[in-house]
């Protein structure tokens, strides 16, 4: 018996370097409705550094209060410990430069390695590189901060990094910048 031959695309099947109408039974309610994505470049004056204590920086991309998601990256610039904090949400990071690791776990994540953390967890951030690390993350719902001795301190949702984002620019004279909100 022969094998049935499946058809299916094993890569995008245009190379055109242009740009291609495709049909859109919606197209209109898709411009009434739709989200258009966003783009955040690498400079300062589209989103600074922000202290997040003093051996860390949060540079933030993106906040969505539809759904408490928000997206940014996490600068530890030094060998540190960043906190015990417990996720009410999904996290999603990949390390970018460094490593970091949780006391908890294992592992230690270099560049290029990918985390993936689930509402419930409750660990404690450190980079034990000399330069820290950086982390992007895309992260659902509210993070919580305890003290050493367990003690609740705060929640992070997505109203806490706005705020933390417009407070530094309304302190610094930075326009805030329209494309980080979805
Ligand atoms: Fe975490």
């Amino acid at each position: 018996m022969s094998a049935v031959h499946i058809p299916g695309i094993k890569a995008p099947p245009s190379t055109a370097y242009k740009i291609v109408d495709v049909p859109e039974n919606y197209r209109d309610v898709i411009q009434r409705h739709g989200i258009p994505g966003t783009f955040v470049g690498p400079g300062m004056e589209e989103s600074p550094w922000v202290p997040f204590g003093d051996k860390a920086a949060i540079r933030h991309l993106a906040f969505d209060p539809r759904n408490n998601t928000f997206g940014n990256i996490l600068w530890i610039k030094k060998a540190g410990v960043i906190g015990t904090h417990k996720h009410r949400g999904t996290v999603v990071m990949v390390c970018l430069e460094g490593s970091a690791r949780y006391l908890e776990y294992d592992w230690v994540a270099g560049p290029g390695d990918f985390i993936y953390e689930t509402p419930g967890l409750v660990h404690t951030l450190v980079s034990d590189h000399p330069e820290g690390c950086k982390l992007f993350g895309w992260l659902h719902g509210a993070t919580e901060f305890y003290d050493d001795q367990g003690r609740f301190i705060e929640t992070l949702d997505v109203w806490w990094f706005i705020n933390h984002y417009e407070s530094y620019c309304r302190e610094h004279g930075i326009p805030i910048n329209k494309q980080l909100y979805l």
